[in-house]
């Protein structure tokens, strides 16, 4: 997907399998079955203090999947035309970020886990950090 045209509609949570027992469940999650893209990286976001703020950037290329795997938190997303917020809460539901969306990630519950799932390596030249350029980009000035 084109970083310029992408939109937070193009954002969209989903819904992961959930095999239930009475010892527990589990969800998996397979590479473009169970997600539209194929996972080069896992990380996870935990211990993170009361009233912190994470992401704070975009990406030109990069695909992910951000799942509360613990507790709770919201993510902010800006298109450079529209906004909205997203809360993830359940081990089982995820939230897809297209390249070329602004994502702050805020209001983490206590013991709050955010798992990852990207679609390429790290590569800090993906990395959109500076609002002004973001903004810039989608309007297709530079
Ligand atoms: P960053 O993606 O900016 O964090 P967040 O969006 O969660 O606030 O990453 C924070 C730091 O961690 C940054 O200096 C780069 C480093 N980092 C890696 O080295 N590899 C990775 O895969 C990630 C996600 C971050």
């Amino acid at each position: 997907m084109n970083l310029k045209i992408s939109t937070i509609y193009d954002c969209n949570k989903i819904t992961l399998n959930k095999i239930e027992n009475r010892a527990g469940n589990i969800t998996v999650i397979e590479n473009e079955i169970d997600i539209p893209f194929a996972a080069k990286r896992v990380y996870y976001l935990y211990d993170i203090p009361s009233g912190a703020e994470r992401g704070g950037h975009a990406h030109k290329t990069l695909y992910q999947l951000l799942i509360a795997i613990s507790g709770s938190f919201d993510v902010m997303l800006d298109d450079s035309r529209n906004k909205k917020t997203i809360t993830l809460n359940r081990p089982n539901v995820g939230l897809i970020i297209v390249p070329g969306i602004w994502r702050e990630l805020i209001n983490f519950s206590g013991s709050a886990v955010c798992l990852v799932l990207a679609s390429n390596n790290y590569l800090e030249e993906d990395y959109i950090r500076d609002f002004t350029f973001f903004l810039q980009l989608k309007k297709d000035k530079i």
